[in-house]
């Protein structure tokens, strides 16, 4: 499927923005982990996370919807799945999955979609092998879990990342030794949130996370907040549509993910925060963006992990910005559902714009945009809905050669979109 945005506006209105992809990966996880019933409210039904529900119901866990994003999860005993877990699109699933079975010492194969099976698992395999757990395969998927974990670890991430420290701390549940991850940058921690609101507990000393005593999960009600990284499509576009202002409500405003949001105050946009409140252990507020101008800026490695998803939309604002922005440290950016370092130097270009890859950096001269391209997207979500956000505040329409993606992480883009007033629809 093809979609083309139309430039648009001014845009206006509350953004319908879905539930976390990370915190509903989480919620079920953790839930499968716990044992009791764990009831999860505002849960993102996206392919990538209902991959995730599936593959539990593979491990033996009864995991049952009763309304729209409600939820309920049986956590208790885990079993060997009789056929492979496919995985999907989905690294978070794939890699947090993988630590949760080395944990319950269950046998599984794991595989995933040909962009999931292009992707580094070398970074999980070898902390839970350190771990004591047997692996056949190699570095990529398709992989097998022969045996769990017989031992603790001390694993230093580098490249600092969620998903790793993710799956050695489920993996860690399932041993009574120190396990500890420590790295150079903080990266999300919605695992260790979510495990300390259901029980286990966690120590965090710097950026460095320890297990304690207690590694069993309570039961709990799970309350999912607002994706940032998928309102930052409207937040994004609402900078950069002349005349536009809206508001993307409960989002999650964990400092480890609000760095797009920074990003746009950095660059001179007019964001305020609203209804700013506690759940769950998580920070959620209303977030709202008005028109105006904005300016390049720079960005530096340290900044990225907290907006990692985020740098394709970030790298649309840039295009429209007043002078140069320069992002660094994107190496990371490679190893994403596309080389999304790549993909967005390749889609800007199409679309008239002024950038460079330079080194793992990426420079964007910004002013007006002609748009009126279609843009390959190599069949990955956020490719996708970033270009149709530059076609909303181009001169000319912009078209994505492949749209059915976007169902991974937001099914309901196009009618969020249209919500404020977005030109978004399919080609015919
Ligand atoms: C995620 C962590 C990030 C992010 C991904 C979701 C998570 O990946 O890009 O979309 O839920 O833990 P890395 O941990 O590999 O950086």
């Amino acid at each position: 499927m093809k979609l083309v945005a139309r430039p648009s506006g001014p845009l206006a209105g509350r953004f319908a923005v879905p539930g976390d992809k990370s915190l509903s990966h989480r919620a079920l996880i953790l839930g499968a982990l716990a044992e009791g019933e764990t009831v999860i409210a505002g849960l993102l039904e996206s392919e990538d996370v209902l991959a995730t529900a599936a593959a539990l119901r593979a491990f033996g866990v009864r995991v049952e919807r009763f309304g729209p994003g409600r939820w309920r999860v049986i956590g208790g005993a885990w079993r060997s799945p009789e056929g492979p877990i496919d995985c999907g699109n989905s690294g978070t699933g794939a890699r947090l999955l993988m630590g949760a079975a080395a944990g319950r010492g269950v046998g599984a194969s794991f595989a995933g979609d040909a962009s999931l099976s292009r992707r580094p698992m070398g970074r999980v395999r070898r902390p839970l092998e350190t771990m004591g757990a047997v692996f056949e395969g190699g570095d990529t998927l398709p992989l097998r879990l022969v045996s769990g974990v017989t031992r603790g670890i001390a694993h230093l991430n580098v490249p600092a990342s969620a998903q790793v420290k993710s799956a050695v701390l489920l993996a860690g549940l399932g041993t009574g030794e120190p396990v500890e991850v420590a790295e150079p940058v903080p990266s999300r921690d919605h695992t260790e949130i979510m495990l300390a609101a259901m029980g286990v507990n966690v120590e965090r000393d710097g950026a460095t996370v320890r297990l304690g005593e207690r590694r069993s999960l309570s039961p709990a009600l799970l309350p999912i907040a607002g994706d940032p990284s998928s309102a930052a499509f409207a937040l994004a576009a609402a900078a950069i549509v002349p005349g536009s202002e809206a508001t993307a409500p409960d989002v999650l405003l964990n400092p480890n993910r609000s760095g797009f949001v920074m990003a746009l105050q950095r660059m001179g946009a007019d964001v305020a925060l609203a209804n700013v409140r506690g759940q769950g252990g998580e920070t959620i507020g209303d977030v709202r963006v008005r028109h105006g101008p904005i300016f390049g800026a720079e960005f530096t490695a340290e900044e990225i992990p907290s907006m990692i998803d985020e740098i394709p939309i970030l790298a649309v604002v840039a295009a429209f910005a007043r002078g140069e922005t320069r992002i660094e440290g994107l190496d990371e950016l490679r190893h994403k559902e596309s080389d999304r370092l790549s993909l967005m130097a390749h889609g800007l270009a199409a679309c008239g714009v002024d950038v460079r890859v330079d080194d793992d950096a990426l420079v964007i001269q910004g002013g007006q945009v002609r748009g009126g391209a279609e843009v390959s997207t190599e069949g990955d979500h956020r490719i996708a809905m970033a270009h149709l956000v530059l076609g909303l505040a181009a001169e000319q329409p912009v078209m994505v050669d492949e749209a059915g993606m976007i169902a991974t992480s937001f099914p309901t883009f196009r009618e969020a979109m249209r919500g404020i007033g977005a030109d978004v629809s399919e080609v015919r």
